[in-house]
């Protein structure tokens, strides 16, 4: 079977080579994409393969028609909103993503904005310590329990708002009511998925609910934050901050506007490291050759 792994964010060096390994070890052949510029040179790749790998690139309807012989597609990482799942189910074509896999990275970014935040971008001032803080976690799947206990080790006071709270979280201080967890945490990290039903959901009402200096963290998806209800928030509250790993649409009129208010990363960088590349890739190759050979499909999210 050929393998296809495209990817404009390209994996790590040692991470390709993991995914080949695997790959050829099941006598399968790898092709590889890497650093596109245009959708063309995908639709072109994706012709003659069997098996697709992708980070945060987008298999649509396009994509999905031009990929005649495709059977299974692995979104190495969590988010799987860049897949056409309706596409792909209307082939037959088995989509899974690998859960977990990327999530320390993302978490220790997450920490790592928040840092950033308090001590003014890292430029002149006073600034403030996490410790003593309290932390709200909007969403509390692999990336936001990650947060949860690095936030604890750093002093933090550690609020979750999950939908459904398991036995195994019990342990954790929780709210059922979201405009609870924002009027009553000075920092918010938002981990959810992007959906229809999420889209736009951090909006005004929750946000101008934080308290004083309070600061909102988005390693997730631009669009979960409705992009109005931030920037009259932010212009009402020149207290309120703003930091993600996903620049909203009008970012750089924001920046200008807000300045150190807002501060996004150039390119998403939650999943950015050797480790989460290494994990998620090789976890992306070993699903598709287990899919080859006995037909698992643990991981399938279009079921
Ligand atoms: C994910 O959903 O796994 C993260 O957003 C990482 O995305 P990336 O692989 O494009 O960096």
């Amino acid at each position: 079977m050929k393998i296809l792994v495209a990817t404009e964010k390209p994996f790590a060096a040692e991470a390709v080579n993991g995914i080949r390994e695997i790959v050829e070890a099941a006598g399968h052949e790898l092709a590889l994409l890497e650093k596109y510029t245009d959708k063309a040179q995908l639709l072109e790749a994706v012709a003659d393969a069997d098996a697709l790998i992708v980070r945060s690139d987008k298999v649509t309807e396009e994509v999905v028609a031009a990929a005649k012989k495709l059977q299974v597609v692995v979104r190495a990482g969590a988010g799987y909103d860049n897949v056409d799942l309706k596409a792909c189910s209307a082939r037959g074509i088995v989509v899974e993503n690998t859960p977990g896999q990327n999530s320390n990275a993302v978490a220790e970014l997450a920490i790592g904005m928040m840092i950033y935040m308090s001590r003014n971008q890292f430029t002149s001032g006073t600034g403030c310590e996490l410790s003593g803080k309290r932390l709200g976690i909007q969403g509390f799947g692999n990336i936001g329990q990650l947060i949860a206990k690095k936030a604890v080790a750093l002093g933090m006071d550690v609020v979750i708002y999950t939908k459904e709270v398991k036995e195994k979280h019990q342990r954790w201080k929780a709210t059922f009511s979201l405009e609870h967890l924002y009027s009553e945490c000075d920092f918010i990290s938002v981990n959810i998925p992007a959906t229809p039903f999420t889209k736009g959901c951090v909006n005004y009402n929750l946000i101008s609910k934080m308290p004083k200096g309070g600061c909102l963290v988005n390693t997730a998806r631009k669009e979960v934050v409705c992009e109005d209800g931030l920037e009259k928030a932010l212009s009402e509250r020149p207290d309120l901050k703003y930091v993600t790993d996903i620049a909203p649409d009008r970012y750089a009129e924001f920046k200008e506007r807000f300045g150190k208010q807002i501060f996004a990363t150039p390119k998403k960088m939650g999943a950015e490291t050797a480790e989460a590349n290494i994990n998620a890739g090789l976890a992306a190759a070993q699903q598709i050759c287990d899919y080859f050979s006995v037909g698992c499909t643990k991981y399938q999210v279009n079921k």
